[in-house]
């Protein structure tokens, strides 16, 4: 069992943050919540509700006495999922000023998986100067891009494709994450989630 921290920001894509909570859970770790007010706002509005249920403890955003603001606590890694434009900018610049945008900081100092998930389109140039400062400082910039090659019955296993990506970069055992490909259809997918392909 490992502890993991997620972050939910105002951007779109709920559901990429409850279906990572749903899977962390699952495979049997605890997961640390932090929303933003947007992140609640927009949560609330895309119907993702059903993100809280699979979280163990929900922390204020407003609360730098919470555990995972300092490094010392054992946290295995962090994901922001999904990642607003806003959120990233804080971020790749170091603000801390908030409990997210500093257990995301905590993340990159004790060199731990720090995986973003941005959401938005198009990019400008300074989104794009903000996902090369994070990957820069060590965290992995996964885009909520799903990939349709395995032939997804519903949303949700589309987006499960991005979720199993999250999943493997926060440091999720591969076994596990393959199981989610097959749970779909009963059948081995003809690009298997977490083998070699990397696509
Ligand atoms: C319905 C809705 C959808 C939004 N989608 C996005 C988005 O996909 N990406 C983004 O960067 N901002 C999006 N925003 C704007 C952010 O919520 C806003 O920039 C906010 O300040 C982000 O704050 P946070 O980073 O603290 O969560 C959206 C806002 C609303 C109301």
């Amino acid at each position: 069992m490992s502890r993991y921290v997620l972050g939910v920001t105002g951007a779109s894509g709920g559901i990429y943050a409850t279906r990572t909570a749903m899977y962390l859970k699952r495979f049997g770790h605890e997961v640390t919540l932090i929303v933003t007010h947007p992140g609640k706002q927009v949560l609330d509005y895309e119907m993702q509700n059903a993100l809280y249920g699979y979280c163990d403890v929900e922390c204020n955003v407003d609360d730098f006495f919470a555990e995972c603001a300092s490094g010392s606590a054992d946290y295995a890694g962090m994901a922001v999922v999904p990642c607003s434009m806003g959120t990233l900018g804080r971020i790749a610049n170091g603000t801390s000023d908030n409990l997210l945008v500093r257990a995301a900081d905590v993340c990159l100092k004790e060199r731990r998986p720090l995986v973003i998930v941005p959401r938005e389109m198009p990019y400008n140039l300074i989104h794009i100067e903000n996902m090369k400062r994070v990957t820069l400082a060590g965290a992995v910039v996964i885009p909520a891009s799903p990939q349709f090659y395995s032939k997804p019955a519903s949303i949700e296993e589309l987006v499960d494709t991005v979720v199993a990506k999250i999943l493997k970069h926060l440091g999720v055992d591969a076994s596990q994450v393959a199981t989610m490909a097959t749970a779909w259809s009963g059948e081995e997918r003809r690009f298997p989630l977490s083998g070699g392909n990397d696509n």
